[in-house]
C-alpha cells in the first residue's frame, strides 16, 4: 500500500522551537514524531510513503533518505525553488494541493492513505482501507470521538456512515456530534480529478464539502488513541500519551548515569550518555534526550528536554519544553507551559512561568511571568 504523509507545515503554533527544525522531528518520549507515524505504517503493511514536504524540507531527507522502518520513501516538495522568492502565504501548497502534486508518485490502481504527519495513533490502517473500499466512497475519513470538538472539523454522519456535512472549530453548543476529523484518509485515485493544479488547496474546507453533497465521502469511527501535536500543552499530552501507552514503564539509554539518592518517577524515558546527580528527581511524565546533564538536588517532572542540554544544581522544571543545548542556571524554575528554544540560556535563579517562550540563542536575566516571547 502507499501513503502520503503531509509534513510540510510551518508548526507556527510551536515557536520557537519549530524555528530550527521542523515540527514532525520533534521528539516524543525521545523518538521523532514522523518516526512514530512511519512505524505505524509499517505495522500496517505500507510498503512505499510519499513524505510531502516543504517547510525545512532538506532536514528530513538528511534524516531518513530513501528508505525508514523498511519503507521506500519518496519526497514531494510542494514548490521548487523558483517560487522560493514568492511571499510566504504562495509558497505552500496546502492538504489538498501538496497531495495534488504527490500525484505522479501514486499509483492509480488502488486507494491510498493520506495522514497528517503531526498525528499520533494505533489506528489499523489497513482495516480502514478495507471499509474505505467497501464503501465505495471517492475519500473516507477517520473519525474520532473526543469530549471537546471545537478546536477541530466536526461531522455530521448519517446512518450509512455518509457524511452529510462538516462544522469547522464549532462551540459546543453547534457542533453536530463529538465526532472529529482525525487527519487520516483513504482516497481512491479519483480524488485528483477534484483538486486542481498549482495553487494552494485545502482539501478540508474545499474538496471534502463538495464530496459530501455528492454523498461520496465515508465515515469511519475508530476506538484506540488518538492526539495531533498543534500547541504547546498538546506537545506535552502527546508525550504523556506515548510514555504512558508505548513505552515499557522505565526506559534508560546506555551509559545512563544516575548518581547516589537520585528518583525516576515512572513513566519516563532518559536517552543516551545523560548523568543525573544527586537527590535529583525525574519524572513522572518526563523524556530527557541524549547527552543531558542534569545537576543535583533538581526537578524535572511532565516535561520534555531536546539533547544536549544542561539542567543545573536545584533547578525546576515543570510542564516545560526545553529545546537543544539550552543552559538552565541553577536553581532556575521554568514550568507552566513555558518552551525555550535552542541554544538558550536562562540565568541562575531566573522563574519563567504562564507560557513564556524564549527564542534560540536568548540569554535570559530576568523572571518573566505572561505568555510572552523573550527575543
Ligand atoms: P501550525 O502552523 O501551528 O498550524 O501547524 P502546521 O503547519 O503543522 O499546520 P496544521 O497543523 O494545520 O497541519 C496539519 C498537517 O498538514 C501537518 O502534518 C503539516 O505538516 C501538514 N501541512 C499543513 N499545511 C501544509 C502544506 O501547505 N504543505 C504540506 N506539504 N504539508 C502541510
Amino acid at each position: 500500500m502507499n501513503a502520503i504523509v503531509l509534513a510540510g507545515g510551518l508548526g507556527t503554533r510551536l515557536r520557537p522551537l519549530s524555528c530550527t527544525r521542523p515540527k514532525m522531528l520533534f521528539p516524543v518520549a525521545n523518538i521523532p514524531l514522523l518516526d512514530w507515524a512511519l512505524r505505524k505504517l509499517a505495522k500496517n503493511k505500507v510498503e512505499r510513503a510519499i513524505l510531502a514536504v516543504n517547510y525545512m524540507a532538506d532536514a528530513f531527507i538528511k534524516r531518513y533518505g530513501e528508505e525508514a522502518h523498511g519503507i521506500e520513501l519518496f519526497y514531494s516538495k510542494d514548490l521548487d525553488r523558483v517560487a522560493e522568492r514568492l511571499p510566504r502565504s504562495e509558497k505552500s501548497l496546502g492538504t489538498g494541493g501538496s497531495i495534488k502534486k504527490a500525484e505522479k508518485l501514486i499509483s492509480r490502481k488502488e486507494p491510498f492513505l493520506v495522514l497528517n504527519g503531526d498525528i499520533l495513533t494505533n489506528i489499523n490502517y489497513a482495516e480502514f482501507v478495507n471499509q474505505h473500499k467497501a464503501s465505495g466512497a471517492i475519500a473516507s475519513i477517520a473519525l474520532h470521538e473526543v469530549n471537546d470538538p471545537s478546536r477541530y472539523g466536526v461531522v455530521e454522519l448519517t446512518d450509512k456512515d455518509r457524511i452529510a456535512r462538516f462544522v469547522e472549530k464549532p462551540s459546543r453548543e453547534e457542533a453536530p456530534s463529538n465526532v472529529i476529523n482525525a487527519g487520516i484518509y483513504a482516497l481512491s485515485p479519483k480524488i485528483f480529478d477534484y483538486i486542481p493544479k498549482a495553487r494552494s488547496v485545502s482539501i478540508e474546507h474545499e474538496i471534502f464539502p463538495k464530496l459530501a453533497e455528492e454523498g461520496k465521502l465515508h465515515g469511519y469511527i475508530f476506538q484506540g488513541y488518538w492526539t495531533d501535536i498543534g500547541e504547546p500543552s498538546d506537545y506535552l499530552k502527546a508525550n504523556r500519551l506515548l510514555l504512558d501507552m508505548e513505552i515499557e514503564k522505565e526506559k534508560l539509554g546506555e551509559n545512563v548515569t544516575l548518581r547516589i539518592e537520585g528518583e525516576i518517577r515512572k513513566p519516563c524515558v532518559i536517552g543516551e550518555n545523560v548523568t543525573v546527580g544527586s537527590k535529583t528527581i525525574i519524572g513522572p511524565y518526563t523524556a530527557i534526550g541524549e547527552e543531558t546533564s542534569v545537576g543535583n538536588r533538581a526537578l524535572i517532572e511532565d516535561s520534555i528536554i531536546f539533547p544536549n542540554t544542561t539542567i543545573s544544581d536545584y533547578a525546576f522544571v515543570r510542564g516545560a519544553i526545553i529545546g537543544e543545548s539550552v543552559i538552565v542556571g541553577r536553581g532556575a524554575k521554568i514550568e507552566d507551559g513555558c518552551i525555550v528554544g535552542d541554544n538558550a540560556t536562562i540565568q541562575d535563579g531566573v522563574a519563567l512561568t504562564r507560557g513564556v517562550s524564549v527564542c534560540p540563542f536568548k540569554n535570559v536575566t530576568q523572571n518573566a511571568s505572561t505568555a510572552e516571547c523573550l527575543m
